[in-house]
C-alpha cells in the first residue's frame, strides 16, 4: 500500500508525486532544507499534505539541531519556520501547520522537551488529518446517490492529504456506504494532477474512473452525464470564495450553466477567516516551463509569452455547499463560512 508522507525518526519519507503514474518512488529526506525543496518542487503537493510536510520538516530540523542554548535554539527554529513559509503561498494549511509548530517553539522552556513536542505535534497533525478526512467523507457522502457520476478536478485525494482525501474522501465514503459511484477525472493542465495522480489513486482503489481532458467537461455536462462536481480547496475566504487549482473556476461556471451541484470539500484548516474574500488570496505563479513542456517535450514555440497561475478563485456564489469535518454550509454566498464556527 502506498503512502503520501511518513515520519521516520531520522528522516521524512514521501512518495515522489512527480514520477506518477509511471514510477512509484519514495524519497527519504534527512535534511530539512530538502523537505522544503520537496514542497517547492511538488514532490509532495496538495494543501493538507504540504502542511504535514512542513510540520515534519520543522520537527526534523529540531531533532538534528545541535544548539544547547535555549534562546539560540528558538531563534534558529523560528528561522526554519520562516523558510517553510516561503515554499508555496496559496494553501493556508501550510501556514496553519507552521503556526502550530511555532507555538510549541515559542512556549518552550527546555530544548530536549521542545524537540520531542515538535515531533509529537507533527505526527499528530498527520494522524488528525486522516481522521478529519474520514469525517468530511462521512458528512459529504449524503450528497451522492447510488449510480451518480461525479466530476472532480486536480487531486484532492489521499495523495493531497495525510490519507483518504477530501473530495475523493467523499467519493470513497459514498462507496463504503454501498453506493455505486462513477468518477470523471479532469486531467488538470498544466501539471496534470488529475491524469497523473487522481486517476492513479482511484484506479488503485478500483473506483470506476474516466479520464477526460479539461476542455471536455462542458460536453459531458451538456450530455447529462455528470450529476455533480466535487473539488478540494487551498484556501477558503470568510465569504466562502474558494481558491483551488487553476481551472476550478471554469468548472464552477460550467456546472452553474448546466444546473449541476458544485461541492467544495475541505478541512477547517483550509478556512481563512482573516481573508475576507477571494480577491486578497495570493495566487502562486509557477514556472512557464510547466506550460511550455510536457514531460520534457517542448510543446510551444521558444520565446512565446506564457503565463502560469497555479490557482484561481471560485466565487461563493458558484458553490452549492462547503463540506468540512465540522459540518456543511449550504449556499455559502448567503452566509460565508461563519455558520461553521457558530456550531463549534
Ligand atoms: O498545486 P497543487 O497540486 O498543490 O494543488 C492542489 C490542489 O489544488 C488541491 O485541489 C487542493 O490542494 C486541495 S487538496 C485536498
Amino acid at each position: 500500500m502506498y503512502y503520501t508522507i511518513k515520519w521516520d525518526d531520522t528522516a521524512v519519507s514521501m512518495l515522489d508525486q512527480r514520477m506518477l503514474p509511471v514510477q512509484e518512488i519514495y524519497r527519504h529526506y534527512t535534511n530539512y532544507h530538502d523537505v522544503a525543496d520537496a514542497i517547492r518542487s511538488m514532490v509532495v503537493r496538495g494543501a493538507p499534505a504540504i502542511g504535514i510536510a512542513a510540520a515534519m520538516g520543522i520537527a526534523l530540523a529540531a531533532v538534528k539541531n545541535k544548539l544547547s542554548v535555549l534562546d539560540e535554539f528558538k531563534t534558529e527554529m523560528a528561522r526554519v519556520c520562516d523558510e517553510f513559509a516561503q515554499t508555496r503561498p496559496t494553501a493556508v494549511n501550510l501556514f496553519w501547520a507552521i503556526s502550530r509548530m511555532k507555538t510549541i517553539i515559542e512556549e518552550a522552556t527546555d530544548i530536549q522537551h521542545c524537540k520531542e513536542a515538535l515531533v509529537d505535534e507533527a505526527k499528530k497533525i498527520h494522524h488528525e488529518d486522516i481522521a478529519i478526512n474520514k469525517k468530511i467523507g462521512e458528512n459529504g457522502q449524503k450528497f451522492l446517490e447510488d449510480g451518480m457520476a461525479v466530476m472532480t478536478y486536480c487531486n484532492a485525494g489521499a495523495l493531497a492529504t495525510g490519507g483518504y482525501g477530501t473530495a475523493l474522501g467523499v467519493i470513497r465514503s459514498a462507496i463504503e456506504h454501498g453506493k455505486k459511484i462513477k468518477v470523471y477525472a479532469c486531467e488538470t493542465r498544466p501539471y496534470l494532477q488529475g491524469a497523473r495522480i487522481t486517476a492513479w489513486e482511484l484506479f488503485k482503489d478500483s473506483i470506476e474512473t474516466t479520464l477526460i481532458c479539461d476542455n471536455m467537461a462542458g460536453y459531458f455536462m451538456k450530455k447529462g452525464e455528470i450529476n455533480c462536481v466535487i473539488v478540494g480547496a487551498d484556501r477558503i475566504a470568510a465569504n466562502g470564495d474558494a481558491a483551488n487549482k487553476i481551472g476550478t473556476y471554469t468548472m464552477s461556471l460550467l456546472a452553474k450553466a448546466h444546473a449541476i451541484p458544485f461541492y467544495v470539500a475541505a478541512p477547517l484548516s483550509t478556512l481563512d477567516t482573516n481573508t475576507l474574500n477571494g480577491d486578497s488570496i495570493i495566487i502562486e505563479e509557477r514556472s512557464i516551463d510547466e506550460v511550455a513542456y510536457i514531460q520534457g517535450v517542448q510543446i510551444a514555440p521558444e520565446g512565446i509569452f506564457i503565463k502560469n497561475p497555479a490557482f484561481d478563485v471560485t466565487p461563493a456564489d458558484n458553490i452549492t455547499a462547503i463540506i468540512t469535518e465540522q459540518g456543511i454550509v449550504e449556499h455559502p454566498a448567503a452566509t460565508g463560512i461563519a455558520p461553521l464556527f457558530s456550531v463549534r
